[in-house]
């Protein structure tokens, strides 16, 4: 059986990552979502809520999992018997900062590769904090994230503006 792990920051998560998810399936007979706890990031949504939309969105995904993780990301991917970690690539841009992420757990651990896949090229200026911003500016999103996360979106802009 040959797991994968999919971490990031998922805040929300976009089409862009569900691109990367569905290539991923393609290969792996199990992928593992996961929401990574501890980042410098300040999210938007929680991580409870962040889980709670991917499983919402991924719903009638076969071989997709999905939880959040706390430490290190190869020792989560240890525990889960992975022996893959998947990145998305979208541009060069990218590069660098993944290059090193994925030699840094190499080093950490070398029997957990990672395998970048390039989500479709429409999806390449794609990001969070973009997803985000439009939703903030109450801006057309149904190209970016799937209906369901454009309802958790807009909830939380309410909730905020409330303050
Ligand atoms: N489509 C659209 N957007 C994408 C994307 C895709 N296919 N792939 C990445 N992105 C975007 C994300 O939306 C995110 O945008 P944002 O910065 O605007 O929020 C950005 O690219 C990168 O985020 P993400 O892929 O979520 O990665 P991350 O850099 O936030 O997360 C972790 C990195 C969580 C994997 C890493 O910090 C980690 O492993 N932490 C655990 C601790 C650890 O083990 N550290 C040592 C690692 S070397």
């Amino acid at each position: 059986m040959k797991v994968a792990i999919y971490p990031g920051t998922f805040d929300p998560i976009t089409y862009g990552h569900i691109d990367v998810i569905e290539r991923a399936r393609e290969i792996f007979d199990k992928v593992i979502v996961t929401v990574a706890r501890n980042t410098t990031k300040r999210p938007f949504f929680s991580v409870d809520e962040r889980v709670r939309m991917i499983k919402d969105v991924l719903r009638t995904y076969k071989k997709v999992e999905v939880s959040s993780f706390n430490g290190l990301l190869v020792d989560f991917a240890r525990s889960k018997k992975a022996t893959a970690i998947i990145r998305g690539l979208r541009a060069v841009s990218d590069f660098e900062y993944e290059f090193q992420m994925a030699l840094t757990n190499r080093k950490l651990d070398n029997s957990i590769t990672t395998v970048f896949l390039m989500p479709h090229e429409k999806y390449t200026y794609l990001n969070s904090t973009l997803v985000r911003e439009i939703a903030l500016f109450g801006g057309d999103l149904s190209d970016f994230v799937p209906p369901i996360v454009q309802k958790y979106l807009a909830k939380k802009v309410k909730r905020l503006r409330k303050k």
